[in-house]
């Protein structure tokens, strides 16, 4: 499988390669879609537990208690991903930076693209749908831990603004993080 190529491109089991970004769809979440989105949750979370404490709950599950609020809060987005109509991901974006207390800011809270899809160019392809159809500022946080995340962010970001982007490291919670800031 290749990957990295940036091209969303997808390699068929016959050799066959067939243009993917086309097909890439990034949908909002409907409040029916609430438990699409908790299963996938549960995905991505395994995911990070690679590389940062989380645990599973007696029921087996780790949980997002904050994901009720991305259907009752207007400064919150979920977003589905679909690539030719199947799931692949999720975004959820919210208002307000984490950094300061500027109300403004847009946040990617979390994004997962499923392994299946992974290389392809498509989390560049949905961060871009993304900020193209929420126009404002955005502070991009990735965990220092997650070197694939920051790796990612960094191309995203370049791609999307034409130019590298700078990051700045903080500290919160005892946790190393990075920021990339930039206008959509
Ligand atoms: C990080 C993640 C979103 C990448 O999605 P993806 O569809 O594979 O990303 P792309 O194919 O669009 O990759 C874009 C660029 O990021 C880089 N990149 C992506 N995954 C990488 C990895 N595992 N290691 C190093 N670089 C990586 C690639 O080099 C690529 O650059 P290029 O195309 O110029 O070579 C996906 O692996 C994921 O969901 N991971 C788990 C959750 C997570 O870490 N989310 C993001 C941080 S919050």
């Amino acid at each position: 499988m290749g990957f990295g190529t940036g091209t969303a491109e997808f390699e068929m089991t016959t050799g066959h390669v067939e243009s993917l970004q086309s097909d890439v769809e990034v949908i909002a979440a409907t409040l029916d879609q609430r438990f699409v989105l908790a299963n996938l949750f549960e995905l991505y979370a395994h995911d990070f537990s690679e590389f940062h404490d989380v645990d599973v709950g007696e029921e087996g599950r780790f949980g997002y208690p904050q994901l009720a609020l991305y259907w009752s809060d207007a400064s919150r987005l979920p977003f589905l991903v679909r690539v030719k109509g199947k799931l692949a991901g999720f975004v959820l974006v919210k208002r307000g930076s984490e950094l300061s207390d500027d109300p403004a800011i847009w946040d990617i809270a979390e994004f997962f693209i499923l392994r299946r899809y992974r290389g392809r160019g498509i989390g560049s392809e949905v961060a871009h749908q993304v900020w193209r159809r929420v126009p404002g500022r955005w502070e991009i946080r990735v965990m220092e831990s997650n070197q694939a995340g920051c790796e990612f962010w960094q191309r995203a970001i370049a791609g999307f603004a034409g130019a590298p982007v700078s990051s700045r490291p903080y500290e919160k919670g005892g946790v190393a993080w990075r920021t990339f800031s930039f206008e959509s």
